[in-house]
């Protein structure tokens, strides 16, 4: 008998499927929706102390392309496709004293639905370490089943704080350091792709003891500008700042990034982010290694909170399962990694023998017909 259910951390889920830190989670409402649709857990959007106040305007559009010229623009053209979501939005504008309360009802609610808290503080002093711990505090005693540190925000100008603590192997040591000793739930740090190796700041979480890497965020990006009126798609008063890009695009940069990291820790825990908006994708993610999977851009353009992308995973879930009960796969755990050592280095792809090797001159698709190179004679 298939069965979707998954121990992550020791947090048991009902399926492996949570929405990410994001707007999906952004409300108690959201929530409650979300574990109506058949969500396994959330990750509740990332909570600060210090004052937040958003950019005017959109904090959120999305990058489409069509089929005709590649083109990748946040205007709405006729029959273009989903490329990406690009967002400047920053951690939850609501307090930890906001926040307390609802996680408590939402836990009394759905008491066997996952509730992570992700928290952010800054790195720079004592005093922004307790904050950390004041969080974590805060949240597991209001009945969170886990921790999440935010050490991936991209749009942070602070240097102590979200995606440049990522950037940081002392740091990413020193805060999940901080929030180990005082937490008594699971704590998961979500990194940031925008670093030269992402198995370094990963290591560095682990020795503070995280019991999870969560990757990733999104990656720093900028949106296009417009040929015709040279101002950037998406702007206030002209000006732009480097924001996030999330959604398919990212997909095959996120599972580089999540081989990486399950092959240098293939004894570890990773929840993966990126890309996902059908089992499909989630699978890839499993395979390499990742005991669960977050969603957030396909969740945004699906109701707000994606029931139809729940729907999906759960029965891309079932199918999957049952396609392969043959194989004794009965749960998630019987197929995790199965593909992970699969990713090896370059120089171990076989290479033709022989004669077989044209030295490149076999035109294949993306190359120009080979041209008979000119003799000069005098
Ligand atoms: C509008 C928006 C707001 C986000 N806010 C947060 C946040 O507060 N905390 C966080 O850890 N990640 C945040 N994220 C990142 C997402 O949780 C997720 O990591 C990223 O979008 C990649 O997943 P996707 O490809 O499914 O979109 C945000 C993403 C978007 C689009």
């Amino acid at each position: 008998m298939a069965d979707r259910s998954v121990t992550f951390t020791g947090i048991r889920f009902e399926n492996p499927f949570l929405l990410s830190s994001a707007p999906p989670t952004e409300s108690e409402n959201n929530i409650l929706r979300a574990f109506d649709a058949g969500w396994g857990g959330v990750v509740v959007k990332t909570i600060g102390l210090h004052p937040v106040v958003n950019v005017v305007g959109a904090r959120t559009k999305f990058f489409r392309t069509s089929a005709d010229d590649n083109y990748v623009s946040m205007k709405k053209r006729p029959g273009a496709a989903l490329h990406g979501s690009w967002n400047w939005e920053l951690i939850s504008d609501k307090a930890l004293e906001w926040w307390v309360p609802r996680i408590r009802r939402i836990k009394q609610a759905h008491p066997t639905k996952v509730v992570i808290a992700s928290i952010m503080a800054g790195s720079g002093n004592d005093k922004e370490l307790r904050a950390w711990q004041t969080l974590a505090e805060g949240c597991q005693d209001a009945g969170a089943d886990g921790l999440e540190l935010n050490f991936s925000c991209p749009h942070m100008d602070r240097k102590d704080m979200g995606s440049n603590i990522g950037k940081d192997t002392v740091l990413c040591s020193t805060v999940t350091e901080a929030v180990k000793g005082v937490a008594k739930v699971p704590v998961w740090t979500k990194l940031t792709p925008a670093t030269q190796d992402i198995v370094e700041e990963a290591g560095a979480c682990f020795r503070g003891g995280a019991d999870a890497i969560v990757s990733s965020n999104t990656f720093p990006s900028l949106p296009l500008i417009d040929p015709e009126t040279l101002e950037f798609e998406i702007n206030v008063d002209g000006l732009v700042s480097s924001g996030g890009l999330g959604g398919p695009a990212i997909l095959p940069m996120s599972l580089a990034n999540m081989a990486r990291m399950t092959n240098a820790f293939p004894d570890r825990a990773f929840s993966a982010i990126g890309g996902v908006s059908d089992f499909g994708q989630a699978l890839s993610y499993f395979l390499l290694g990742a005991g669960t999977v977050q969603v957030c851009t396909a969740a945004m353009l699906d109701s707000a909170i994606g029931p139809n992308v729940i729907k999906r995973l759960n029965a891309g879930l079932d199918a999957f399962l049952e396609a392969n009960a043959a194989k004794g796969w009965t749960t998630v755990e019987d197929f995790r990694g199965a593909r992970r050592d699969r990713v090896v280095l370059q120089s171990q792809i076989r290479r033709p023998e022989g004669d077989a090797y044209k030295g490149g001159y076999e035109p294949v698709e993306g190359y120009a017909a080979p041209e008979t190179a000119e003799v000069v004679t005098s």
